[in-house]
C-alpha cells in the first residue's frame, strides 16, 4: 500500500513514520514542509493530484494554541482549508483519508467523558479551525476517517518533547514542578493510535472516532504523579515529592482559553468491536520500558 504521510517531523506523524516505515507492505511517502506546504491549499491540491497514493494520513497542523490568533489566515489555511482539499482529492482519486482532530473541539464546561455523540463548541481559534476541518472533510469525502486524539505521549521527535517526558526529566533532576491540577483530559500513547488506525482501516471505518486510551480524567498534576510512581517501579530514579498542584486560573503563560473537561471516551471503537483501548498507565508502562 502506498501511503502519503504529512507532518512526519511531528509527534504523531513521527509515530507513523517509525512504525509504518519498517513495514515492508507499506510504501511511505513523507513530503517535507517545503514540498507540501499546507499554508498553500491550491498547491496542496496540485501536489496531491500528481502524487500516487492509496492512503493519505494527515496529522500535520498548527498545534500551538497561542500561534492561532496571531496568524488567523494561516491557521485557517493549514488547519481547515488544506484538510478540505485533501478530502476533495481523495474523493476524486478513490483514495482513503485519515485526518486527525482534537478534544479541543469540546467546550469542556461540563465534567464527564465525551463521546463522539457529544456537542462540540470550541472555546479558542485552534479548536474552531479543527472543528471546521472535521466538517469540511466529512462533507467532501464521507469515507474519510476523522480521528480525534488528546494529550499525546510516546517517543519524542527532536525538539518536540511531551509533557510526560518533561515531567520525568525534571523529576530525575529533583526539580520543583508546578502542574495544573484542575484541567482534565485523557493521556494517549501515539503507538496505540497507529494500531487503532490500522484496525479502523481494516474495518472500513469512516466518520468521527475518538482514539484515546482508557482510564479516569487526568490533570497534568495527577498524570505526573501517576507516571512518576510508575517510573519508580520501573527502575527510574525519580523524585515526585516536588510536584506542586496549581490552578489553570494561575497559568499566566496561556493567552488562549483552554477547555477544562475534555476527557474523551473511545466509545465508537468499543461499541463497534474495533478495539478495547488499554488503560493509559498500561500504555505508559510499555513506553517507559522502551524509552
Ligand atoms: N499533541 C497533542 O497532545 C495533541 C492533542 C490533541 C490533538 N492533537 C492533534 O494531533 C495531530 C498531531 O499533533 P502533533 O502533536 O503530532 O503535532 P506537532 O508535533 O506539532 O507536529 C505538527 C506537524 O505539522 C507540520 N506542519 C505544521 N505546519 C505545516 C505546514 N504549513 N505545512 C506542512 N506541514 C506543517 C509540522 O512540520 P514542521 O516540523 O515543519 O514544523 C509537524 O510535522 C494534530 O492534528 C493535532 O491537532 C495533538
Amino acid at each position: 500500500m502506498r501511503v502519503l504521510l504529512t507532518g512526519s517531523t511531528g509527534r504523531l506523524g513521527g509515530a507513523f513514520l517509525s512504525l509504518w516505515g519498517k513495514d515492508p507492505a507499506c510504501e511511505l511517502i513523507t513530503p517535507t514542509r517545503q514540498e507540501l506546504d499546507l499554508s498553500e491549499p491550491e498547491k496542496v491540491r496540485s501536489f496531491l493530484r500528481q502524487a500516487e497514493f492509496d492512503l493519505l494520513v494527515n496529522p500535520a497542523a498548527i498545534t500551538n494554541l497561542e500561534e492561532c490568533p496571531n496568524n488567523p489566515e494561516l491557521t485557517r489555511r493549514v488547519n481547515t482549508d488544506s484538510p478540505q482539499v485533501m478530502a476533495e482529492v481523495c474523493q476524486e482519486k478513490g483514495a482513503r483519508l485519515v485526518h486527525f482532530s482534537t478534544d479541543y473541539v469540546f467546550s469542556g464546561e461540563q465534567p464527564g467523558m465525551k463521546t463522539e455523540q457529544d456537542t462540540t463548541e470550541p472555546v479558542n481559534m485552534y479548536g474552531e479551525s479543527k472543528l471546521a476541518a472535521e466538517r469540511a472533510v466529512m462533507e467532501a469525502d464521507e469515507s474519510a476517517l476523522v480521528c480525534r486524539v488528546s494529550w499525546l505521549f510516546g517517543p519524542t521527535p527532536a525538539g518536540r518533547p511531551y509533557h510526560l517526558d518533561n515531567v520525568l526529566k525534571r523529576a530525575e533532576a529533583c526539580e520543583v514542578q508546578d502542574l495544573i491540577a484542575d484541567k482534565f483530559a485523557m493521556p494517549t500513547y501515539t503507538h496505540d493510535i497507529v494500531d487503532w488506525v490500522e484496525l479502523l482501516l481494516r474495518a472500513q471505518g469512516s466518520g468521527i472516532y475518538h482514539l484515546c486510551n482508557s482510564g479516569e480524567p487526568e490533570s497534568w498534576y495527577s498524570s505526573a504523579k501517576n507516571v512518576c510512581e510508575l517510573a519508580g517501579k520501573s527502575g527510574y530514579e525519580v523524585d515526585a515529592s516536588h510536584l506542586v498542584a496549581t490552578s489553570i486560573n494561575d497559568a499566566v503563560f496561556f493567552s488562549e482559553k483552554r477547555p477544562v473537561h475534555t476527557t474523551m471516551a473511545p466509545a465508537r471503537m468499543m461499541a463497534e468491536g474495533i478495539a478495547t483501548p488499554r488503560h493509559w498507565l498500561d500504555a505508559a508502562e510499555a513506553y517507559l520500558k522502551m524509552r
